[in-house]
């Protein structure tokens, strides 16, 4: 393993940091009651405030809250990225295959794709056989799984697919790439170009755009509400994804703990 030689990040301690350091997070101020009661709610701002519960829960991961504070190795780093490979690469495969759809030709954004910045990052962070060393786990299965079966039998519910992981990396991505910059060590873009979206000049724009675009989505009541489910169930496997990964996070933490802490921790 090449880079992966899982140097504790120069982080700053949880404990020792303060509400004030802390990123903005993604809480969504709007509430589901307030839009529930606006007849006339676009559909953007539906799925926002239905899905604001699970995106506050997944924020409240310890995996993503230590990201948050700077408690992470490369190692875990590289974990998260190999999940999210086969998880996009799964995605794309299946928004490239029915971009031609309804509903996904109204969010194919060409220009979003992430497979291939994240075999560069994977390149620079696993060496030249990264392929080799990218393992799937339960809930890596269950979520490519997921999306295959979506592109076999109900295409149309890929669109939350996309929302929900195209729009996050627009939004709180920037923030974690920051982050991970300062407490991996990492220089320039290398590792990290899975969060630059080098062909959207204007993030915020963009977002805009992609949220018209929902609006104009041709969804009956009942599809409406499926895309949202759907979106909810996108939230929950990526949530899955952050707990399995924080097994090992707390495992690789633990090792550079003094010794004696450790058979302490043990005892
Ligand atoms: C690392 C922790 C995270 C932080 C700090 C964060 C932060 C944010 C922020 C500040 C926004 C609002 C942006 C705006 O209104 O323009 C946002 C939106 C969003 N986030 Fe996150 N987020 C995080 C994790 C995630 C994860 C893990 C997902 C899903 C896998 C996600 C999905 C979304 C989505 C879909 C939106 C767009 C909501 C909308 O405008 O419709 N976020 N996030």
């Amino acid at each position: 393993m090449t880079r992966l030689t899982s140097i504790i990040a120069k982080s700053r301690l949880p404990f020792l940091s303060t509400a004030k350091d802390q990123p903005k997070t993604g809480r969504i101020d709007e509430s589901l009651e307030s839009v529930r009661e606006q007849e006339e709610a676009s559909f953007s701002k539906r799925i926002k405030a239905e899905t604001a519960e699970a995106h506050r829960i997944v924020e409240s991961t310890n995996f993503v809250k230590g990201i948050l504070r700077g408690v992470m190795d490369l190692e875990s780093f590289g974990n998260m990225q190999a999940g999210m490979y086969l998880v996009y690469s799964a995605m794309e495969i299946e928004l490239e295959r029915h971009k031609d759809h309804p509903l996904v030709s109204e969010v194919y954004f060409p220009e979003l794709k992430r497979t291939e910045v994240l075999e560069d990052d994977l390149r620079f962070l696993y060496g030249e056989d990264w392929e080799s060393q990218i393992r799937s786990t339960p809930a890596r299965e269950e979520y490519v799984e997921r999306i295959h079966w979506l592109g076999d039998n109900d295409p149309g519910l890929l669109v939350a697919h996309s929302y929900t992981r195209y729009l996050g990396d627009l939004s709180g991505g920037q923030a974690v790439s920051k982050i991970a910059r300062r407490s991996l060590d990492l220089e320039g873009r290398d590792g990290l170009r899975f969060f630059d979206f080098d062909e959207v000049e204007d993030g915020k724009a963009f977002k805009n755009e992609y949220r018209r675009r929902l609006d104009e989505l041709p969804l009956s009541d009942v599809r409406a509400m499926e895309v949202i489910d759907e979106a909810k169930k996108v939230f929950a496997l990526n949530q899955r994804l952050f707990e399995e990964l924080e097994g090992s996070w707390i495992r690789t933490l633990a090792s550079f703990l003094p010794i004696d802490f450790n058979s302490r921790l043990r005892a």
